[in-house]
């Protein structure tokens, strides 16, 4: 669906589903420079890093490898709880690999550099981040980020895979969450 299908639910389109597409391709060229010759796991995040991990790893001309991690860390809040959960863990051994790890967006920071250690600690070469989404205000401890998208204001954000109670991930633009929906 497009915003314009949901017109009450929120209060702003952020990004059009094209202008994440652009940006993703122009990302997909960073990395396809920065990892020649080396050998890239990817690593998403679910469930909000589908789209991102779909649309991003079709943009590379290359042979990588895909794996999938589930965290917790909001319930159904829109704020996040700090205490990390894993939900479901990596089927690969990533020791040795370089690790690309394709994030949706980065709020707070705790979901990531929990993983950023978490990873470090299973001997990967190379761990580095891929975010489509950034708040700038929001985070609470400082995340080194390689490759960003877009940084955004601080507002709940729903659409491309992310949600609200599980709704809105099917949205293909990222829009402002209407207050009126979670208060
Ligand atoms: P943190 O705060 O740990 O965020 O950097 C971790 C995860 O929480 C989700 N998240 C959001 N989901 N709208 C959403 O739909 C948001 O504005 C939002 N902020 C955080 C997301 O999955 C992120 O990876
Ligand atoms: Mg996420």
């Amino acid at each position: 669906m497009r915003a314009a299908d949901i017109p009450d639910d929120i209060s702003e389109v952020l990004l059009t589903e094209e202008q994440i597409h652009e940006k993703l391709a122009e990302l997909a060229q960073l990395v396809v420079a920065d990892y020649a010759g080396k050998e890239v796991v990817l690593v998403g995040v679910l469930k909000g890093a589908v789209m991102v991990m779909a649309d991003f790893a079709r943009h590379l001309p290359r042979h990588i490898t895909m794996d999938w991690m589930a965290v917790s860390s909001y319930g159904a809040s829109t704020r996040s709880s700090g205490v990390v959960q894993i939900r479901k863990d990596l089927d690969t051994d990533i020791t040795g690999k370089h690790v690309l790890i394709v994030e949706d967006i980065i709020d707070s920071g705790l979901t990531l550099s929990w993983l950023l250690e978490n990873f470090a600690s299973r001997g990967a070469e190379s761990v580095e981040v891929l975010a489509l989404l950034r708040k700038p205000d929001a985070m609470k401890v400082e995340v080194d980020c390689r490759y960003v998208g877009f940084d955004i204001p601080n507002d709940f954000v729903i659409g491309y895979g992310l949600d609200y109670a599980e709704k809105y991930r099917n949205l293909r633009d990222v829009a402002v969450l209407a207050p009126h929906v979670y208060s």
